[in-house]
């Protein structure tokens, strides 16, 4: 069986910045609340940008990163809730664009996890011998399901797109993973769309009417304390899962790339691992809530830092809406 390697990342964010100082202008709420709150600062919003413009410039990124061409690509996996489109995909569209006719295409929804299942497929992939250079994209234009007349979620959220190219390798890369659902608690993260709304049945001659009261809110609902509590057991729950599996320690980590949601989040996480704060990437402050696109950004960033060294092991871990998690441990 091969071992799998990420062989160059790339990201890209929409230009126009929004500040929390510029929301205070559309929502009860200051830059004090929503820092001490969430580690926010600003976000980026896409005007002109689409999913597949965002996502096609951190592939390009990635590509030249890694030295590879377009045509390279065996398979692109794009992990993301807001497609431009149901149909066709988002890895389609981005095959198109990037003229990648070799690669074979499909997306992914797991909301904030979905990059790191993404990541996962692909190492499967070529582990197996199907696959050799795979793009994982992680991409979210949030600024369209969130309400902006709703102050307790549209601080939170931001538009970004990061991308990950994996290949075979001789040495180890992908290490081991832990992954779990619970759509039980699939309540506490919600949002519909024109076709799930219930408002597409009311257009259905053949359907019994919707009630209003019965409309799903298009509009991303999240129980933010819910979901708080749940990541601060859970995240740290995995990411010790995935160590004892693998016989490694925290010690041994020497990076830790969190989903970036609240950096609230982060300390706790760091304090039930007892692992100090400087191992763990925080970035929320410039992008806020990316979603499936918060762990590929703040992959491309360790990455081109000076932070890392050859050999440095990364403990990679997500949670969100589903309720999904999992934790990821890749050497690099
Ligand atoms: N500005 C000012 N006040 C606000 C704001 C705001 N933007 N938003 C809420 N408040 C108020 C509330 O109305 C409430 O006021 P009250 O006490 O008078 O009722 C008060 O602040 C406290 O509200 P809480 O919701 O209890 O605030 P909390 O400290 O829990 O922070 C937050 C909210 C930041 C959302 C937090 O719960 C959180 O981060 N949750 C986890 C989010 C997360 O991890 N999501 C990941 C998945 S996202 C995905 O999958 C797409």
């Amino acid at each position: 069986m091969p071992e799998v390697k990420i062989i160059g990342t790339g990201s890209y964010a929409p230009e126009l910045i929004v500040s929390n100082d510029d929301l205070e202008k559309l929502v009860d709420t200051n830059d004090e609340w929503i820092y001490s709150r969430t580690g926010i600062r600003e976000r980026r919003v896409a005007t002109t940008e689409t999913l597949e413009s965002i996502s096609a410039a951190a592939a390009r990124i990635a590509m030249e990163d890694a030295g590879l061409k377009a045509e390279d690509l065996d398979m692109i996996i794009v992990a993301t809730l807001t497609p431009d489109y149901p149909l066709p995909n988002a890895s389609s569209a981005l095959q198109k664009e990037l003229g990648a006719a070799g690669a074979t295409c499909f997306d992914l929804n797991a909301a904030c996890t979905g990059f790191l299942f993404a990541m996962n497929t692909a190492s499967m992939y070529i582990r197996c011998h199907e696959a050799k250079y795979i793009l994982v994209i992680g991409a979210e234009i949030l600024s369209k399901i969130v309400d902006w007349t709703d102050r307790s979620t549209c601080v939170l959220f931001g538009d970004g797109a990061g991308a990950a190219i994996l290949a075979p390798s001789e040495n180890q890369g992908f290490i081991g993973m832990v992954t779990g659902t619970d759509g039980t608690k699939g309540y506490t993260l919600t949002c519909g769309d024109t076709l799930t709304s219930g408002e597409q049945d009311n257009l259905n001659p053949f359907k019994p009417p919707v009630k209003s009261e019965d409309l799903i809110s298009r509009y991303v609902y999240m129980d933010g304390p819910e979901v708080f509590k749940f990541a601060v057991k859970r995240v740290p729950e995995c990411i010790n899962q995935v160590l004892e599996k693998t016989g490694m320690t925290t010690g041994q980590v020497d990076h830790f790339v969190l989903h970036q949601a609240n950096a609230r989040i982060i300390e706790s996480v760091a304090k039930r691992l007892k692992v100090p704060m400087d191992k763990f990437i925080i970035n929320m402050d410039r992008y806020g809530n990316t979603s499936a696109a918060s762990i590929p950004i703040a992959l491309d960033e360790l990455l081109k830092s000076q932070k890392v060294r050859p050999g440095d092991v990364l403990m990679i871990a997500g949670f969100g809406g589903g309720l999904t998690w999992g934790a990821t441990l890749f050497r690099i």
